[in-house]
């Protein structure tokens, strides 16, 4: 017979392992113990007011997840189609995961770059907030305004955008304390970041991917793809459809830019 321990071990739920994708609640554990979700609607390329109704119709299609960046231009629309989806209650704010990202111009002066943007998305904190590129010169100092802003309450998480190689990786982080909860680099099946994503999984960081569908204007080239096209197919599914739901399944977290409403609800439906 089992001991009772053991038995009353298998019967608890199993804990959830960093970095790992649930692909049943659509959620990743991250390194700093904040459960994010894997899908989101990504806002580059559109203007105030196209970002303000794409993240409403996403979150009311059942996205929890939003990209912008300072450098978009779109803050203020991102934070009004939140208040939205708020004001008509069918969501709140501790359900959503707002993602902005430090333009490397603010590298100089992050704790007003910090300020700025919660200013123009008119929230209290900000769930992720990464730095938009590797700049050597000045990175470390913007990183340490956001670990700052961490202890501060005015950032939950932090990350980092465009790192390529793993030794610019490990100059940051050997000059900073909180380990990147993320990394958000140019990936999908054409480019897939497989020597990234193996060097940062030691450090349970997790990876983002940007241009998901292959980028605004570079779709088709995906969307056409022979064995893409050959899955979609198979499946009654849409090439888009399919390419997203490859990126939940390699351990990508996607987040598809779209302005068009019928768009965004196809690619929520993985
Ligand atoms: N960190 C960085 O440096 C960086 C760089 C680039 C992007 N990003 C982030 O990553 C997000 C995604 O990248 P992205 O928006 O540039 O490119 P993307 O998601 O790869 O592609 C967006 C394009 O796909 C189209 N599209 C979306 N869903 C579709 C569907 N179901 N069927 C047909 N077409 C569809 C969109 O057109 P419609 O509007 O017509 O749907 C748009 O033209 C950005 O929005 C941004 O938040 C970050």
């Amino acid at each position: 017979m089992e001991p009772e321990s053991s038995q009353a071990e298998s019967e608890a739920p199993a804990e959830k392992a960093v970095g790992e994708f649930d692909l049943e609640s659509g959620t990743v554990l991250l390194n700093n113990g904040i459960e994010m979700p894997i899908l989101g609607i990504g806002c580059f390329r559109l203007s105030s007011e196209e970002a303000e109704n794409s993240v409403y119709w996403a979150l009311k299609d059942g996205y929890r997840l939003i990209d912008t960046a300072r450098i978009y231009g779109n803050e203020d629309g991102v934070g009004r189609g939140i208040q939205r989806a708020i004001d008509e209650g069918f969501v709140t704010r501790e359900e959503i995961f707002v993602t902005t990202k430090m333009w490397t111009s603010d590298y100089d002066d992050g704790p007003a770059a910090i300020d700025a943007s919660l200013q123009r998305l008119g929230l209290d904190y900000i769930d992720l907030m990464i730095l938009h590129h590797s700049q050597p010169e000045n990175d470390v100092a913007a990183y340490q305004a956001m670990e700052q802003a961490v202890t501060d309450g005015k950032l939950r998480s932090i990350g980092l955008s465009n790192y390529y190689e793993p030794e610019d990786f490990d100059r940051l982080i050997s000059a900073t304390t909180m380990k990147p909860a993320l990394i958000q680099n140019e990936t999908h099946p054409y480019h897939q970041s497989t020597v990234m994503k193996e060097h940062i999984a030691q450090y349970g960081t997790v990876m983002e991917s940007w241009f998901p569908l292959g980028g605004r204007g570079n779709t088709q080239t995906l969307f056409n793809d022979e064995a893409i096209s050959a899955i979609a197919a198979a499946h009654g599914k849409t090439s888009a459809q399919v390419i997203l739901r490859w990126h939940l399944q390699a351990g990508n977290i996607a987040i598809p830019g779209s302005s068009n409403e019928a768009h965004i609800q196809e690619n929520f439906e993985i």
